[in-house]
């Protein structure tokens, strides 16, 4: 074999490493799917960076300017300390506009509101609902853990309902949404339930909408994370690590979340709040078996009390805090180790009397609704947004 062809065979093997992954059969688009997850995996395999760099360093490349244009005028500030970038309609004003409070996705590690696809979803968002967008930023792990990413968020939306800040960019108080995804997501329904006990703020908040969301990190033995275990873009062992790594760099508290062996037995009665059990509609479970969790030692949890705190489980709530949470949003997808987080907090929320839409995408995989046009551009992700952006303009 010549020089040349061995090179050809290494290169071949090696892109087949990177981009053949196993996909559901209704995935469409799979090779744009493949693609994606290849570039995300090579940034994986540079995780030995990761722990000292952060992801940031390593991501940057995705970053675009705040760059006005033709019918939105963007700009970055801080609210309270915390970057944001805003998003405001040129149109002429005839009324006090509408607002969404954005907060990206990223496993509380990576992600920021000047990556490409957030800086877009905010524009599309400011431009089709004539609103005011805030996307706010938040320290990162591993250089930061729970609760700063909390509460870097809380302190950004706190400033901005404040009534000189919202009288500034015209937002009418009584048509705010708190929305985001992912981990995002998670910080937008953790925030959302701070609102109601804090005296101080006084708006009302009118929807929140909680896309594809992380809710709990009690029980990773979910039948979504047994089913997706090793679909892109989410695979369960990234999860877990995103979830151990927003309390910590311990080793030990990934091993023993990933053996579901991290919760001690004083909480166990924390596990009726995400009994999948009783919470799941029937078609999710079908040929699962319950088991019930496994305790493990109380070390981890007193060394990272935070995996049990509702601040970073707004699953843990119980329904007397649910039951004064504005009409929810809540988009899942069929083929997303996060699936059963959203739709354990539909029921949950439900049955506190909350009013609930669940947008479920029997096709999407996680982060449909930001990769549309991350890097390729995909049918599925137009569609999801497309109606998400439809069904916003007529409900906020
Ligand atoms: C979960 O729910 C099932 C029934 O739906 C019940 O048998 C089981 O004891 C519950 N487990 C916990 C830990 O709440």
């Amino acid at each position: 074999m010549g020089k040349k062809s061995l090179f050809l065979l290494i290169s071949c093997v090696l892109l087949a490493y990177f981009v053949y992954v196993p996909l559901p059969d209704n995935i469409d688009q799979p090779w744009k799917v493949m693609m994606t997850w290849a570039f995300m995996k090579v940034q994986m395999h540079l995780s030995g960076l990761v722990e000292t760099l952060g992801y940031g360093p390593l991501l940057n490349l995705l970053e675009v300017p705040p760059a006005s244009d033709a019918n939105i005028l963007v700009t970055d500030t801080l609210f309270n300390n915390v970057p944001v970038r805003v998003f405001e309609p040129k149109q002429k004003l005839s009324a006090m506009r509408r607002a969404v409070f954005y907060i990206h996705g990223g496993g509380w590690a990576m992600g920021d509101a000047a990556w490409k696809p957030y800086d877009e979803l905010g524009r599309q968002m400011a431009d089709k609902l004539n609103a005011v967008v805030i996307s706010t930023n938040y320290r990162l792990s591993p250089q930061y853990h729970f609760p700063t990413q909390f509460e870097d968020v809380y302190d950004a939306l706190r400033w901005f309902l404040r009534k000189k800040t919202l009288a500034e960019y015209s937002v009418d108080p009584t048509r705010i949404c708190i929305a985001g995804d992912s981990a995002g997501g998670n910080l937008a329904a953790a925030v959302t339930q701070k609102l109601l006990d804090d005296p101080e703020v006084k708006v009302k908040i009118k929807i929140q909408s909680l896309i594809y969301p992380a809710l709990q990190a009690l029980d990773f033995d979910l039948p979504s994370y047994r089913e997706n275990a090793h679909y892109p873009l989410l695979r369960k062992s990234d999860m877990v690590g995103f979830w151990s790594m927003y309390f910590s760099t311990d080793k030990a508290l990934k091993e023993a979340m990933l053996a579901n062996q991290h919760t001690p037995v004083e909480s166990s009665h924390l596990f009726k709040f995400v009994n999948w059990s009783s919470l799941l509609p029937e078609r999710f479970k079908k040929g699962h078996l319950y088991t019930n969790p496994i305790h493990g030692h109380s070390d981890l949890a007193k060394k990272y009390p935070g995996f049990l705190d509702v601040r970073s489980s707004p699953l843990l709530a119980d329904d007397s805090k649910l039951r004064g949470l504005p009409l929810t949003h809540i988009l899942t997808c069929q083929y997303d180790v996060l699936r059963d987080d959203g739709l354990m907090y539909v029921s949950r929320l439900r049955a506190a009397g909350v009013q609930v839409v669940n947008e479920h995408v029997e096709d999407g995989v996680h982060g449909v609704l930001s990769l549309y046009n991350s890097l390729m551009n995909f049918k599925v992700g137009h569609r999801v947004l497309n109606k998400y952006l439809k069904w916003l303009e007529e409900n906020l």
